[in-house]
């Protein structure tokens, strides 16, 4: 038996999808090297991605994350059993680039490559961490990109989504609020900052369809677009009446109505389909609020609550390697290597 048979499958990652540049290294279950190069930097006083920054930043950093990946990990390329890449959803151009990195890498290399779901691999990545998954599994993944609430049956066999967000990403508020109260990007970070020893219950901000009306048809979606014109007005008025915008009661404000939404919507999704499990991925996690209120209503209601370390909570080339060990442990083929990039691959679908 080979080390690799023994130890599971030696996996080499490849996530491009937004604005990391991320190359992870597993075998099988196992992180042996997580390589991120963000161009959150450059996407700054634009504030916000700006795709074709992305791109031409993947392409810059390419070849030096795959070789900080390896020298980690302390592997040649050579050693790899298979490559693994997100093929979607993300930013079109962004995930070109990687399609295109790994092809090449496991054309040069001879070696499979699996093409994999980003949501999925949010999802699979908590086995690093924390190990198999206990499944039938709750996944809520809240990023600047996205904002799911997912079933897990089996990772390696389909995620069923139950609800997404009908406008902006939770992360994108939390961007776009920054914004207008002239903080900079990424705004999830600062809010955070700003909100400390604000009143959280200093201004009643509403919380995206969560009224009764809104039940039938949307009881697992999200909407944080009417929150941010909520606060954008209710900014303007205060400053229209001469008086000084209290900053840190706003941004507490703001938060708790993100938190608050985002745990009810979550806890009530675990309870209708008697799943005590909650798994939560994406950059929005790292927020201070949200892990606070995920931690007592998880708690108040029995609900088993798991969250990866925040480096692969973010967008990294680790949950694409875990995602492709976990489909190869699984039995599934590689994928042929006419899959292409697809900027709004369901999440249903967890292999190109
Ligand atoms: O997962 P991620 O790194 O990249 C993708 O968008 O896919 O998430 C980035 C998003 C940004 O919108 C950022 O503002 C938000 O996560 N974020 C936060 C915090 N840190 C990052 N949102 C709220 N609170 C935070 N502390
Ligand atoms: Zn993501």
């Amino acid at each position: 038996m080979t080390g690799s048979e023994k130890d599971g499958p030696l996996v080499l990652g490849i996530e491009t999808s937004c604005d990391e540049t991320g190359v992870g290294i597993v075998r099988g279950n196992t992180l042996l090297a997580d390589a991120v190069a963000s161009s959150v930097d450059e996407h700054a006083r634009f504030g916000g991605v700006v795709p074709e920054v992305a791109s031409r930043a993947h392409l810059e950093a390419m070849v030096p994350t795959i070789e900080r990946a390896c020298e980690t990990a302390g592997i040649r390329l050579h050693d790899v059993d298979a490559i693994a890449v997100t093929n979607g959803p993300g930013l079109a151009g962004a995930l070109l680039v990687g399609v295109a990195a790994a092809k090449a890498l496991a054309i040069g290399l001879g070696k499979p490559i699996y093409g994999v779901n980003h949501l999925a691999s949010h999802v699979a990545v908590d086995q690093l961490e924390h190990g198999p998954l206990p499944e039938p599994c709750l996944a809520m993944l809240v990023s600047g990109g996205h904002s799911s609430l997912l079933r897990v049956e089996d990772v390696t066999r389909g995620v069923e989504p139950l609800g997404s967000t009908i406008d902006d990403a939770a992360g994108e508020a939390f961007d776009k609020v920054a914004r207008l109260l002239g903080l900079p990007y990424p705004g999830g970070p600062e809010i955070d900052r700003v909100a400390v020893g604000g009143d959280p219950r200093a201004i009643r901000f509403p919380r995206g369809l969560s009224q009764q009306k809104d039940m039938d048809k949307h009881r697992y979606d999200f909407s944080f677009s009417g929150l941010k014109t909520a606060v954008a007005r209710w900014v303007e008025q205060t400053r229209d009446s001469g008086a000084q915008v209290p900053m840190a009661d706003v941004a507490a404000s703001f938060r708790e109505s993100v938190a608050d939404t985002l745990l009810t919507k979550a806890v009530a999704a675990c309870t209708d389909h008697s799943i005590p499990r909650l798994l939560l991925g994406g950059g929005v996690v790292a927020n201070a609020r949200v892990r606070e209120l995920a931690a007592e209503r998880c708690a108040e209601a029995g609900i088993e609550l798991r969250i990866p370390p925040l480096s692969l909570c973010t967008d990294n080339g680790a949950m694409i390697a875990a995602l492709g060990a976990q489909l190869i442990i699984a039995g599934h083929e590689p994928s042929t290597l006419d899959f292409g990039a697809d900027s709004t691959l369901p999440a249903t679908i967890i292999q190109a």
